[in-house]
């Protein structure tokens, strides 16, 4: 049916006869000369036709309406010199239709133009539920067909350069240690009992290891129930990996070499090795965050040292209970925040309450080099106070500094906020500077201030660092996270192969010997017939693919997403059973259904 694909047509191909299938992207009439955008996967090519010139065509021309599915055979032709058009790979010729067939007709009215121009303003809902005609748009199109380059280069890589081997794992499963909650499936055939979607291979790649699959990987699907955002799906993809007797140093070294290769098949870019790195404590500490965007710099000052024994009883008693003070440093802040956006009302005020944060405190550095501030901190900081603030912030005329006080997490949350509010809007932030930062030595553990007990921050499989063996609680683990541009688009750790060691985290975590043979017996017992050192990583690779189409959402880089509120809206999943399917499956529903109030 076809000899060539739309947006494949150059000048070398002028004077051809072909044939192209595809959707009409726009028809316009030009008083007796019919232009016919089609457009298939690979672009848009313009079709002319008119009695003169394509008298076989020019009827079903006229018929033609947008989104119709045609077949058309004619020749190629070079445009007229005054209708070039540059900004289409196809723009210097055009088609003229010796013969067009419908091959289907559109019979309902389109729920939005799909015609590229037009439809970047359609409502998500409605791009959702009709998401078949919004992948045929350009844009969405080129999504796809990056997400499937990201695949392939991915495969060829581990695969052709170093030796990996993919391995389909159970979607069937029981509960994995990721720490969401878990979708479950009710087991017709055994009464009473669940299987669990997995929040990822985990528990599988590590008893590959110890089969001596060596180099696995997978791209794999993975479910988590939780709380849904621009950068989190209900269930997602990852380039799972897990390799053998390898070191934390080794593993790094490969991830960017597969890395950089993507940049470079992907993108033309050369990244340098190796990738900069910054520990947990320094990342938090200089930004607030274990996923700074370190494409600008606002780094955060901790000043609780400087107000400690001040007058100003908010900066003194929170640092007297062991919380922090810090600051949020601005260049040319003063002139460009002004205070109603800090005080109570307004925006950065919001943004900073949002977070947690009790106030907002500042200081401005007038131009002549004046110190203002308000309130209680103007008259309970010494000079002596002031100047050293000044010193340690670097701040100079014009800056703004503002302040978080409390404990070092709500302060480190509200002022990672605000300096990535200021970072967009001061345009900070270079749209086409590639950041890849390693942030390293996670702690091993957190403390669940709801269940007041400590968690394993990666999961309970992580290695600690080996010089902290001494004191797990507070050990480092060998886990790291690859950021990209702010984003966490990678994680992993070297694993616990000891038993020993195995059993003291299970114990600090507060999981009984019981509880964790239940849970994990499985992978216990495989450990004791010879497990290799081995460690892995895991990519979300919605969000790899997000950041590399330069979307917003990772809901534009998968072809059939869910809502915020975990909704297909083309399916309309999820939806309600049959009572029969329910009993089969032994599971009766708690849920009681609104009583539906009659209208009027
Ligand atoms: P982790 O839980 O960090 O590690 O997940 C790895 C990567 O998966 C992506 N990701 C998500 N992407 C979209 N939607 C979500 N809901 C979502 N949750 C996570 C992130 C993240 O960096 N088993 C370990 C890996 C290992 O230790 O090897 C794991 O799953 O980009």
């Amino acid at each position: 049916m076809r000899t060539h694909y739309c947006g494949q047509l150059r000048a070398e191909h002028i004077g051809e006869t072909v044939s192209l299938c595809g959707w009409v992207d726009r028809r316009r009439d030009h008083g007796g000369v019919i232009f016919i955008d089609l457009r298939d996967r690979s672009g848009i090519i313009q079709v002319v036709s008119d009695p003169e010139r394509t008298p076989g065509s020019y009827q079903q021309a006229g018929d033609l309406r947008n989104e119709y599915v045609v077949q058309i055979a004619g020749r190629v032709t070079k445009r007229p010199d005054d209708s070039l058009n540059l900004r289409l790979g196809t723009g210097e010729v055009e088609i003229y239709a010796d013969r067009i067939e419908i091959l289907n007709a559109v019979r309902k009215q389109l729920p939005f133009q799909v015609s590229t121009a037009e439809t970047e303003t359609v409502r998500e809902e409605l791009r959702l539920k009709y998401r078949y005609l919004d992948l045929r748009r350009e844009r969405m199109s080129q999504n796809l067909q990056l997400r499937h380059a990201l695949n392939k280069t991915i495969r060829r890589y581990l695969e052709d350069t170093e030796g990996f081997i993919e391995v389909e794992t159970p979607i069937l499963t029981r509960s994995t240690p990721e720490g969401a909650r878990d979708y479950l499936v009710p087991s017709r055939v055994n009464a009473g009992e669940w299987y669990a979607l997995p929040q990822s291979p985990q528990l599988f790649k590590q008893l590959l290891m110890v089969a001596g699959c060596d180099r696995y990987y997978q791209i794999a699907r993975c479910f988590r129930d939780e709380d849904l955002r621009a950068d989190r799906q209900p269930e997602f993809t990852q380039l799972d990996m897990e390799m053998s007797f390898m070191s934390q140093e080794e593993i790094l070294n490969l991830n960017e070499g597969l890395v950089c290769h993507l940049f470079k098949t992907l993108k033309g870019i050369e990244i340098s090795q190796p990738f900069p790195r910054l520990t947990y404590a320094d990342a938090m500490d200089r930004y607030g965050s274990d996923k700074p965007d370190t494409r600008y710099g606002l780094e955060l000052v901790n000043v609780s040292d400087i107000v400690k024994d001040s007058g100003f009883k908010v900066f003194a008693d929170t640092v007297a209970k062991g919380g922090v003070v810090k600051i949020l440093p601005i260049p040319g802040g003063n002139d460009l925040i002004s205070n109603v956006r800090i005080k109570p009302g307004g925006d950065l005020f919001k943004e900073a309450t949002e977070a947690g944060a009790r106030g907002l405190a500042y200081i401005r550095v007038r131009d002549d080099g004046e110190i203002d501030t308000i309130g209680a901190i103007k008259d309970n900081l010494t000079d002596a106070q002031k100047q050293e603030l000044l010193t340690r912030t670097g701040a100079k005329a014009g800056h703004l500094l503002l302040f978080g006080a409390g404990d070092a997490a709500t302060v480190n949350k509200t002022l990672d906020r605000l300096r990535q509010v200021l970072g967009r809007e001061l345009n900070l932030i270079d749209p086409d500077k590639i950041n890849l930062l390693w942030v390293t030595d996670f702690p091993m553990f957190e403390w669940n201030a709801d269940e007041k007990r400590l968690e394993a921050l990666h999961h309970p499989f992580t290695a600690p660092n080996l010089d902290d063996l001494d004191d797990l609680k507070t050990a480092r683990a060998q886990a790291y996270d690859l950021v990209y541009n702010g984003f966490e688009v990678g994680g992993g750790s070297v694993r616990i192969h000891q038993p020993d060691v195995q059993a003291q985290v299970f114990e600090l975590i507060g999981l009984s010997e019981e509880e964790a043979q239940n849970k994990f017996g499985f992978l216990l017992e495989a450990f004791e017939y010879g497990a290799p050192p081995h460690g892995g990583i895991a990519y979300g690779l919605d969000r790899w693919a997000m950041l590399l189409t330069g979307e917003e959402s990772i809901r534009d880089a998968i072809a059939f997403p869910k809502t915020q509120q975990a909704r297909c809206l083309l399916t309309g999943a999820p939806s309600s059973v049959d009572g029969k399917q329910l009993k089969e499956l032994h599971v009766a529903s708690t849920h009681k259904p609104k009583p539906v109030v009659p209208q009027n």
